[in-house]
């Protein structure tokens, strides 16, 4: 493990090429961050957890046939994927106003919407991703009008699997980002991640927060309501 070479260390995973140049080893780290970095913690047992959740989910994503880097969990902490020339965008979709939303539009957060809604977040630290449209996406190069509309499919697509996958362990799925890249054949698929970290995930009972805006708003501890998340995913059938 040590051998391979560290391609990109990111706020919450480390990318490492692998033997195979198709192939990279991603392992996620025991640490956490908000408000565009300026909030940090090392957090033990965190890696492990959304290493396990995402793979879960990617697992299930793959039996609904949305394409996707997920190769196999090698160990607590460590996932195999193929590799993707990544878009540098992040494609959040919302179900019910929160966050950035809510606060953007004056809308209650908990404000069911009536059909989801996509947006588009252009990622780039220097200028602290900022919301872009369809025009800005196509004049940046990101991807063609073609390739947007795709994305949206695809996205729309993660969305309705996600929420089947959530509610059948009782979790509302409030609103989530996901990330896309390209293979070599020129095929959409969905890359990076999907945890607690990135998604806001309500209990449909009680409420409860059980995702990292408890991090984020000085709700309390994370760890607890992770362990939640995969356990009640563990026992999806
Ligand atoms: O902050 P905002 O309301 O825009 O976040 C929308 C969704 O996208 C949330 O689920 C949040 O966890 C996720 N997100 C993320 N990474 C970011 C920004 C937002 O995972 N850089």
């Amino acid at each position: 493990m040590n051998e391979l070479k560290l391609l990109y260390e990111g706020k919450a995973k480390r990318i490492y090429e692998t033997a195979d140049e198709h192939v990279l080893l991603v392992q996620y780290m025991d640490q956490i961050t908000a408000l565009d970095g300026l909030k940090k913690e090392q957090m033990a047992s965190k890696g492990a957890l959304n290493n396990q959740i995402t793979s879960l989910i990617f697992e299930i994503l793959s039996d609904y046939n949305v394409p996707n880097h997920f190769i196999k969990k090698t160990s607590e902490t460590e996932q195999l994927v193929k590799r993707l020339h990544m878009l540098p965008l992040e494609v959040v979709v919302r179900n019910v106003a929160a966050g950035s939303f809510s606060k953007r539009l004056g809308v209650a957060e908990g404000t069911p919407l009536v059909r989801p809604i996509i947006e588009f977040y252009y990622k780039n630290d220097a200028l602290h991703d900022p919301i872009i449209n369809d025009d800005h996406v196509v004049f940046l190069d990101i991807a063609t009008d073609e390739e947007i509309i795709k994305i949206k499919r695809r996205a729309f697509e993660v969305n309705e699997a996600l929420i089947r996958i959530f509610e059948s362990i009782g979790i509302r799925l409030v609103d989530f980002k996901i990330e896309f890249g390209k293979d070599e054949d020129g095929q959409i698929l969905l890359g990076d991640e999907v945890t607690p970290d990135t998604c806001r995930l309500w209990d449909m009972d009680t409420n409860e927060r059980l995702d990292k805006d408890l991090y984020r708003r000085d709700l309390g501890d994370v760890i607890p309501v992770y362990k939640e998340v995969l356990r009640r995913l563990t026992h999806i059938n």
